[in-house]
């Protein structure tokens, strides 16, 4: 089994323009928050005029062992700051480029939320893609940089998984999968292969 080190600091970059209508990605969050290995940014609001500090943000990746992106899905994309966040700190010389191996082994995957159901994200599905699919913009930006690209954790139906109690659910396997990878305990190999992380855990497991 493929794991990383022992003991790994995360950094949780968030982006959620509307947070106070959020229903999924504040609850995931705000537990992020409690767990002493994740540093929760939340880019929103530290840079509400897109104003991004680049020194400040390549530092907090250099300091970190993992990178993760939380946003909901925003017409099959990352919300507009994300999207600048990427365009203004991944600068040549730092994360690609000649010298440019600062993230290079680090691992990097997006945690996300899509308003669509599953069903919908097939090939032959309403949006004629599978969630993975459509990110393989974030996949490539992280094989350019040398980052370590796993699986995205995603919720699908998202606008009604509050009134289908499907949250609580959604949030232990975010808690068990942000422990597992603080310990050094995820099997990278497969996390690598999976089309969406939640199911890396089976119930057996979550529950002890
Ligand atoms: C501007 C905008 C664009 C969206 N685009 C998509 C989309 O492309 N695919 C999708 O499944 N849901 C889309 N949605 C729905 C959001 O993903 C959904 O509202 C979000 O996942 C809910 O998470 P929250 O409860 O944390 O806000 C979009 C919503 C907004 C406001």
């Amino acid at each position: 089994m493929s794991t990383q080190p022992s003991s790994s600091r995360i950094l949780l970059l968030f982006a959620h323009p509307s947070q106070a209508r959020s229903e999924v990605n504040s609850v995931l969050f705000n537990s992020a928050k409690q767990l002493d290995a994740v540093t929760a940014v939340d880019l929103y609001a530290q840079y509400p005029d897109f104003n991004i500090n680049i020194e400040r943000e390549q530092q907090r990746l250099l300091s970190h062992d993992i990178i993760i992106f939380q946003f909901p899905v925003y017409w099959y994309s990352t919300p507009a700051l994300l999207k600048e966040w990427q365009d203004l700190v991944l600068e040549y010389g730092f994360a690609y480029g000649k010298g440019g191996d600062a993230l290079k082994g680090k691992l990097f995957f997006c945690a996300v939320s899509a308003g669509g159901r599953e069903e919908a994200y097939q090939t032959d599905g309403f949006n004629h893609f599978t969630l993975r699919q459509l990110l393989q913009p974030l996949e490539q930006m992280a094989s350019i940089t040398q980052l370590t690209y796993l699986a995205p954790f995603a919720l699908f139906g998202s606008r009604t998984a509050k009134e289908e109690h499907r949250i609580t659910r959604h949030s232990a396997l975010w808690t068990a999968l942000l422990e597992a990878l603080a310990k050094g305990e995820l099997d990278i190999a497969k996390a690598r292969q999976l089309e969406n992380m939640t199911s890396y855990f089976n119930e057996q497991e979550l529950n002890q």
